[in-house]
C-alpha cells in the first residue's frame, strides 16, 4: 500500500476502488454504476483521484485525454426546480470559455451549450435531456468515451419538472436519462454517488433500475489500510491498536487523530472525547423520541455491539422507518444491499457501548463485531 500526496495532502491508496473503476471505465458502457457508503468513506475523493489521475491524463489533460468526462457535484447547490437545475449544470459557451480559462478544473463540473440551445432549452422548445443526448454523442462520435459522473444524486429527491403533461419528477426523468446513456445506447458512462442509503433502497428496489444498475460499496478504511498510515504517520503499534478499537477506518476522524497527536495531546484522552462527543449526539437525537422508539434504539444499540451488525432482515415497516430517520442523521449506517445496520463509524459503535452501560447497566466490550471478538463483564 502506498501513501502518496495528492491536493497537498497525503492519500491513502484505495488500490481496490481504484482497479475496479479503472476497469469499469475501459468496457462499454451497459449499466449505471451506483457508488455507495457510509458517510464520509471517500467516496468522492477517490472518485475525483480516478478521473484526475486515471481518466485524464496529467499534462495538458484537456486536450489529450481519451474520456470526455462531466463530474456533476450537486453538493452545495440550491435546486428546488426544473430551473435552478439548469443553472447549476449547463453553462454558455461563453461563460464556459472563460471559467476554462480560469480554471480547468471547474469546468469538470459543468456542461457547456450554446446559448441558443439553452433558451430553447429554458422555454421548453427541446428536452433538455435530448439536447445532452446530441452533446454526449457529438464527444463520442469525435473520438472520446464520455463518462457522467453525478455527486449527491439524493438532492433531486423532490424536484419536479412541471410540464403541460403535469408534474413529472426531474430525478425519473434524469434516471430514464441515464438508462438511455448506458443500457440502451452504450453512450456514456454513468457513475453516481451518495451516502444516502435511504436512497440506494429505493433505486435497489426499483425492478426496471435494478437490471440497469450496478452498485458498489466505497467503506472506511480496513485495517491494514490504517495500520500503514498511522505507521507512516510515527504512530507505534499500541498507539495503532488504540486508535483503530476507536475509531476504526473512518478517515477524517483519522485525520484528526494525526494532527492530535502531532500538537502532542493525550491520546487516550482524545480518543475518549470522540466517543463522548458521539454519544452527547446520539443522546441528544434520541430527546426527539418517544419512550417506544428509545427503547427500540436500544436494542439495536446492543444488537449492534454485540454482533457487530443489526439484521434488516425481517422487521417490520415502523421500525425500518426509525432505523431511515437515524440513518439519515448519520448516526446508524444503513445497508439495504447487505440487510444490515452498523454504526456509521466506529466512534459511533464505541458510543452505543457507553449508553449500553449507562443506560442498560450492562458493560459489553464489542471488537468490531463479526471481525473479532466480544465479551460482556457484568451483570445481565
Ligand atoms: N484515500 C484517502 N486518503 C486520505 N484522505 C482521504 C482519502 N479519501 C478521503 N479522504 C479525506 O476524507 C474526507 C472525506 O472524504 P470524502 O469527502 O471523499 O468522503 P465522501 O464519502 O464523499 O463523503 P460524503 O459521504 O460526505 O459524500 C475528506 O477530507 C478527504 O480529503
Ligand atoms: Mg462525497
Amino acid at each position: 500500500m502506498r501513501i502518496e500526496e495528492y491536493r497537498g495532502a497525503p492519500f491513502v491508496d484505495r488500490e481496490e476502488e481504484i482497479g475496479f473503476f479503472v476497469e469499469w471505465f475501459s468496457r462499454v458502457p451497459q449499466r449505471i454504476l451506483w457508488v455507495y457508503g457510509p458517510k464520509s468513506s471517500g467516496k468522492t475523493t477517490v472518485m475525483e483521484y480516478v478521473v484526475e489521475r486515471k481518466l485524464l491524463t496529467e499534462r495538458e489533460w484537456w486536450i489529450k485525454s481519451k474520456y470526455w468526462v462531466k463530474y456533476l457535484n450537486l453538493r452545495g447547490k440550491l435546486i428546488t426546480s426544473y430551473s435552478s437545475f439548469l443553472d447549476a449544470l449547463i453553462v454558455p459557451e461563453e461563460v464556459y470559455e472563460e471559467t476554462v480559462e480560469r480554471n480547468v478544473y471547474l469546468s469538470l463540473g459543468m456542461i457547456c451549450l450554446e446559448s441558443k440551445k439553452i433558451k430553447q432549452v429554458k422555454e421548453r422548445k427541446k428536452n433538455l435531456f435530448d439536447v445532452l443526448i446530441e452533446e454526449i454523442d457529438r464527444e463520442r462520435r469525435g473520438g472520446r468515451i464520455p463518462v457522467l459522473i453525478i455527486d449527491e444524486i439524493q438532492k433531486l429527491r423532490d424536484v419536479y419538472i412541471r410540464n403541460s403533461n403535469g408534474e413529472r419528477e426531474l430525478l425519473k426523468e434524469f434516471l430514464n436519462f441515464c438508462v438511455r446513456l448506458t443500457k440502451e445506447m452504450h453512450l456514456s458512462h454513468v457513475v453516481i454517488l451518495t451516502s444516502n442509503t435511504i436512497f440506494i433502497e429505493r433505486i435497489y428496489n426499483d425492478a426496471r433500475l435494478k437490471e440497469t444498475s450496478e452498485f458498489w460499496k466505497v467503506d472506511h478504511l480496513r485495517r491494514e489500510q490504517v495500520e500503514k498510515w498511522l505507521e507512516f504517520e510515527g504512530f507505534s503499534d499500541e498507539e495503532i491498536e488504540l486508535v483503530w478499537e476507536y475509531l476504526g477506518g473512518s478517515i477524517p476522524r483519522l485525520i484528526k487523530v494525526i494532527e492530535a497527536k502531532e500538537s502532542g495531546r493525550d491520546l487516550k484522552e482524545h480518543l475518549k472525547r470522540e466517543v463522548w462527543l458521539a454519544y452527547t449526539e446520539i443522546v441528544d437525537y434520541l430527546t426527539d423520541f418517544g419512550e417506544r422508539e428509545r427503547k427500540y434504539f436500544k436494542e439495536i444499540a446492543k444488537e449492534i455491539v454485540k454482533k457487530g451488525y443489526y439484521s434488516l432482515e425481517g422487521v417490520t415497516k415502523e421500525k425500518k422507518k426509525l432505523l431511515q430517520d437515524w440513518a439519515e442523521k448519520e448516526i446508524l449506517f444503513y445497508d439495504p444491499l447487505e440487510l444490515k445496520v452498523t454504526g456509521n463509524s466506529r466512534v459511533y459503535e464505541k458510543a452505543l457501548e457507553r449508553m449500553i452501560e449507562v443506560h442498560l447497566g450492562e458493560k459489553w466490550t464489542s471488537n468490531f463485531g463479526q471481525y473479532g471478538k466480544m465479551k460482556k463483564n457484568g451483570k445481565d
